[in-house]
């Protein structure tokens, strides 16, 4: 890396736990990129996320973001907003810690239902009973987020607030990522 260029910070947590909206204002603040990979790959397909899991089913999406992560980014100066489920895939973790520096997003069943409900944009939870789901997919996917880094909680809290406490955390690690060189995987 250059003088001046910042590892990327990967936003990584739930549906609903505001990884796109904090990260647009770190990124701005930062003056770092911002990137969405569901965006990224609507764009690349030109396909939304609804019609890729509807035509492709949700495997091909899967691999779709593996591909994200290894070649449809930059690996410096961006701040990342990583679909929900694009940390479970096997590896990816590792991928993502060599380039920069995770920071998981959390909030409770609640905040999620309420931040969720009534957008007909996430095929995973287009279903009946959409507590159940959340409630089944958070008891998998909470250990993963929890133990992928550092670890926010946003319930009650506002974008600006929770974007604030995002950049302090990124930019204490930041030395961290600096000081360790890159064949022991950049991370401490
Ligand atoms: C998913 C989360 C979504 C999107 C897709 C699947 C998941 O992204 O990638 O609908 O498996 O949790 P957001 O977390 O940005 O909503």
């Amino acid at each position: 890396m250059m003088k001046g260029d910042l590892p990327n910070l990967y936003l990584v947590g739930f549906m609903g736990v505001g990884k796109s909206s904090v990260g647009r204002r770190v990124a701005e603040r930062l003056k770092l990129a911002f990137i969405d990979s569901d965006q990224a790959i609507e764009e690349k397909e030109r396909k939304s996320v609804s019609e890729i899991f509807a035509e492709q089913g949700e495997g091909a999406f899967r691999v779709m973001e593996r591909e994200f992560v290894k070649s449809g980014h930059p690996d410096k100066n961006c701040v990342v907003a990583c679909g929900g489920g694009l940390v479970l895939l096997p590896g990816i973790l590792d991928m993502l810690r060599v380039k920069g520096i995770i920071i998981c997003l959390y909030a409770s069943e609640k905040t999620i239902l309420n931040r969720t409900s009534g957008n007909p944009y996430r095929p995973l939870l287009n279903v009946e009973n959409p507590q159940q789901r959340i409630r089944e997919l958070l008891k998998e996917r909470n250990p993963v987020y929890t133990n992928a880094g550092p670890c926010i909680v946003t319930d009650g809290r506002g974008i600006a607030n929770v974007a604030e406490h995002v950049e302090r955390i990124f930019l204490r690690e930041v030395e961290d990522f600096q000081s360790v060189p890159k064949s022991e995987g950049g991370h401490s």
